[in-house]
């Protein structure tokens, strides 16, 4: 269960938590059509709230919205400024923020084009996404039975609500089989992410992730630890992975806004190197936490103080 908190930010105006409910024939409810965003502010060691990378989660919010063809009656500065809002009214210093974009109630079927586009976002707090320790001991996974979806059936650059039945398929799969985390694959036998998350591994020091022509969503994590890794001189690959090149890897490791950098350390029951967090990892990790924590200099760029 989320933590209730006093507001929700909806349609522009924010309303006490019980005031936010939306009509059984809200479209996106039937269909799924839709984008959503997930978004982390941190406290940082001086006290200060800030938003990692809002104006970017806020621009990809807006490009689902382009690749679904929905048109937002919001603004993306009327998120951006909400997200902040609700983060003071409900006085949260560390939080996840929800925007979603979504077509609301009024015409049934598929082809609804009249219907309102409506927006609300919800801000909580959590903590590490895949459980107690998994940012330190890392993560046990499965690469899923599911694949991931085609280009030619699903927009894998958007974060479409509908689209991710297939993440939890994924997700439930390895969850009952008492895994942490799932990995999928494309049709092709190219390793895609995880359920929520890009994945990337290290081998020799090169640290290589999926291209974004295969059917992975553009994580700004994934940007952000590209970035990172480059500036502390490693070469980093965009390139194809296989089953075998991951079983194979020194170091595996997952990026998204909910599970930050967590180690993977275990595929299908092979160890992944020794089985701890690598030190690739652990210095990529540091790298991510001083950024979003307002620690490193070079990066104040993507923080946006509350
Ligand atoms: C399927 C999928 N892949 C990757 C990510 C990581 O993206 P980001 O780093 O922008 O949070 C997410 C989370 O948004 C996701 O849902």
């Amino acid at each position: 269960m989320i933590e209730k908190v006093e507001k929700i930010w909806f349609d522009g105006e924010l309303v006490d938590w019980e005031s936010a409910q939306i009509h059984v024939l809200t479209h996106t409810m039937h269909y799924g059509l839709g984008a959503f965003e997930g978004v982390r502010a941190y406290r940082g060691d001086d006290g200060k709230t800030a938003i990692f990378r809002l104006a970017d989660h806020t621009r990809r919010l807006f490009d689902t919205c382009k690749l679904v063809a929905i048109e937002p009656v919001v603004t993306p500065d009327q998120v951006n400024d909400g997200c902040i809002e609700l983060l003071r009214v409900n006085r949260l210093d560390e939080a996840y923020l929800r925007p979603l974009i979504y077509v609301g109630d009024g015409a049934m079927g598929v082809y609804a084009p009249d219907n309102p586009i409506r927006s609300t976002i919800i801000a909580w707090r959590w903590g590490a996404y895949l459980g107690p320790g998994a940012l330190e001991r890392g993560v046990r996974t499965k690469i899923s039975a599911w694949v991931r979806h085609h280009h030619s059936i699903a927009l894998a650059k958007g974060k479409i609500m509908g689209q991710y039945t297939n993440s939890i398929l994924a997700k439930r799969e390895a969850k009952i089989a008492g895994y942490d985390e799932a990995i999928l694959m494309d049709v092709n036998g190219h390793v895609c992410e995880g359920s929520g998350e890009n994945i990337f591994m290290v081998k020799n020091d090169i640290v290589t992730t999926p291209p974004l022509s295969d059917s992975i969503l553009g994580g700004i994590t994934r940007e952000t630890v590209i970035t990172l890794a480059q500036e502390d001189g490693y070469t980093v690959r965009e390139d194809h992975i296989t089953r075998d090149q991951l079983y194979l890897a020194d170091e595996v490791f997952f990026t998204g806004t909910a599970v930050e950098v967590t180690p993977v350390r275990e595929v299908d029951d092979r160890m992944i190197g020794s089985g701890v967090a690598g030190p690739v990892t652990q210095q990529l990790q540091k790298r991510y936490f001083d950024c979003v924590k307002g620690r490193d200099p070079r990066h104040l760029e993507w923080l946006t103080f509350v």
